[in-house]
């Protein structure tokens, strides 16, 4: 294996909601710092952390008003530089998120571009005269309600593109000194010692130069996200994106040993092409398992199409969730929490856990009084709210799970059975979700096949998911039961009386009698084998 994020388990900290240490009920960075020995603990190798830089928060830190500095909430510069090499001593990674799209209403860029027609960074954002017979240049909408993506400006008589909020106005990267300003943000943090970025909405980075209308979608019905009313056609990956993409390799590849994650929410036939010939994105985001239908022939299809999809050289990566999405053990259910989990960490390439998932947390019900995200704010009662996917990790069972001082309100309510899903809890219960992930990481970095093996599906079952690992010196098969109900399935001849190695139930689990495997609903196992 030839670099460390082919190797690496990538753990997403949504900083508001990890640790907070001065008691006023958002997470910091001192937390972050304070939290790295969990982090090692489970045996993730790198943490990626959503934004921390200075922002009015119209979009929780997606609003970025200065890119080369810690929003006060989170703390200094000095408490990231402290994180980096706690982080570092511990054999750590730290990625950081990139927001190169749109910045802040806020940032004194956008200030001066607004403030006169003549303004020398007029043209650093996308400024456009009315369409001719008035209103906004185009049909574009807006994400978080899906109104027009144009903002009107009464003082200088044009409108400026945001594909978010009216508060994230979209920079023009076709500007040479946008280019600049950004990839030399990108350096500051680099220089700093940071080991790579995920790059947030890359492919909406870069507009159709003629701001054609988009087509209507022709599946969108009432009750749908507002936004998906048309297809988006020119708003995004557009062919000029992977030249940004290599702009911003170039920079990556100045330094030794960095990695760039692309966030790209696109069909897999387009998502792959952002590996570009390995000089753009070495790991575009891979949402698939997010975005399927959550049963075997659908998941065993995706994988497929995944893994024939990539281009030569190009390593696979996979997620489960993130702070975009609802929780995967609601999306799932909790039955099949464990399930996900051996999924994501025994399929081929680097996976990503969302903070919080290696002890089952759920989206947390947010009285309306409470809700925070403007996703939910403006389109309400869609279900596409964010913060119940965001509430506060939950460390123990004192009041406030450990994450602020008993007598300080969390910025979002805690899950109210935290008394019984937490770490502490969980890392003292062999049987506890934390505990079978702790277990399954230890097997997968020490399993060259698990690590570099390659991916072979077994068998067709409609409700089991079965497939081999293989590297030269050992085999690991995979067998996932995405039914409810125990299946009895005849082991392929290879695995011949290999040892059960893990089972996502330590009661009950599966067994093997004359080579046939007893497994139990919900239940994942896993074989291993030496190769001479
Ligand atoms: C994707 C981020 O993950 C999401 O949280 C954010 O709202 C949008 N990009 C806009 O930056
Ligand atoms: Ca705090």
């Amino acid at each position: 294996m030839k670099y460390w994020w082919q190797q690496a388990i990538v753990y997403q900290i949504y900083p508001r909601s990890f640790q907070d240490t001065n008691a006023d009920g958002i997470g910091d960075l001192i937390g972050i710092t304070q939290r790295l020995d969990y982090v090692k603990w489970l045996g993730a190798t790198a943490i990626w952390i959503s934004p921390i830089y200075p922002s009015p928060m119209a979009d929780f830190g997606y609003d970025v008003s200065d890119y080369t500095d810690i929003h006060p909430l989170f703390g200094t510069l000095g408490d990231m530089d402290v994180l980096i090499a706690a982080a570092h001593e511990r054999g750590l990674k730290v990625i950081l998120d990139f927001v190169p799209s749109h910045t802040s209403n806020q940032h004194p860029w956008f200030l001066e571009s607004r403030a006169s027609r003549e303004n020398a960074r007029r043209d650093w954002y996308i400024w456009r005269d009315p369409a001719p017979g008035g209103g906004p240049p185009n049909n574009w909408l807006s994400h978080f309600g899906g109104d027009s993506a144009w903002e009107w400006d009464e003082q200088t008589g044009q409108y400026y593109l945001h594909l978010f909020l009216a508060e994230q106005p979209d920079l023009n990267w076709r500007n040479p000194e946008v280019q600049h300003e950004m990839l030399n943000a990108m350096r500051f943090w680099l220089d700093r010692g940071v080991d790579g970025f995920r790059v947030d909405v890359s492919y909406k980075v870069m507009k159709d130069t003629e701001f054609r209308d988009n087509p209507r979608a022709a599946n969108w019905r009432p009750g749908m996200d507002p936004f998906l009313r048309l297809e988006l056609k020119y708003s995004e990956n557009m062919p000029e994106t992977h030249q940004f993409n290599r702009w911003l390799r170039a920079v990556a590849d100045e330094y030794s040993d960095r990695v760039l994650i692309g966030e790209i929410y696109l069909p897999i036939v387009d998502l792959v092409k952002h590996y570009g010939r390995q000089d753009e994105f070495h790991l575009p985001f891979n949402f698939h398992l997010i975005l399927t239908e959550w049963n075997a022939p659908a998941v065993r299809a995706i994988v497929e199409e995944y893994e024939e999809a990539l281009p030569e050289g190009a390593w696979p990566n996979w997620v489960l969730g993130n702070h975009d999405q609802h929780r995967f053990a609601t999306r799932v259910g909790a039955k099949q929490a464990r399930l996900g989990m051996m999924l994501l960490l025994t399929l081929r390439g680097t996976p990503t856990i969302y903070y919080g998932d290696e002890i089952g947390m759920q989206d947390v019900e947010i009285p309306l009084d409470k809700i925070q995200d403007p996703a939910e704010l403006n389109a309400p009662g869609l279900g596409l709210g964010r913060d119940p996917e965001r509430t506060p990790m939950q460390w123990d069972s004192s009041p406030n799970a450990g994450f602020c001082p008993p007598d300080v309100e969390p910025w979002l309510p805690l899950a109210e059975n935290y008394e019984q899903v937490n770490v502490a809890r969980q890392k003292e219960e062999p049987d506890s979700m934390l505990s079978f992930t702790h277990s399954l990481i230890a097997l997968r970095q020490q399993s060259s096949a698990l690590i570099e093996g390659n991916y072979r599906t077994v068998g067709d079952d409609e409700h089991l998911l079965s497939y081999m690992r293989e590297s030269d010196d050992e085999r690991a098969l995979i067998v996932l039961n995405f039914g409810a109900v125990p299946r009895t399935w005849t082991l392929p001849a290879e695995i011949g009386e290999s040892e059960l190695s893990l089972s996502t139930h330590i009661k009950e689990r599966s067994t093997v009698i004359d080579g046939k495997l007893t497994i139990g609903g919900h239940e994942g196992v896993l074989f291993r084998q030496k190769l001479a």
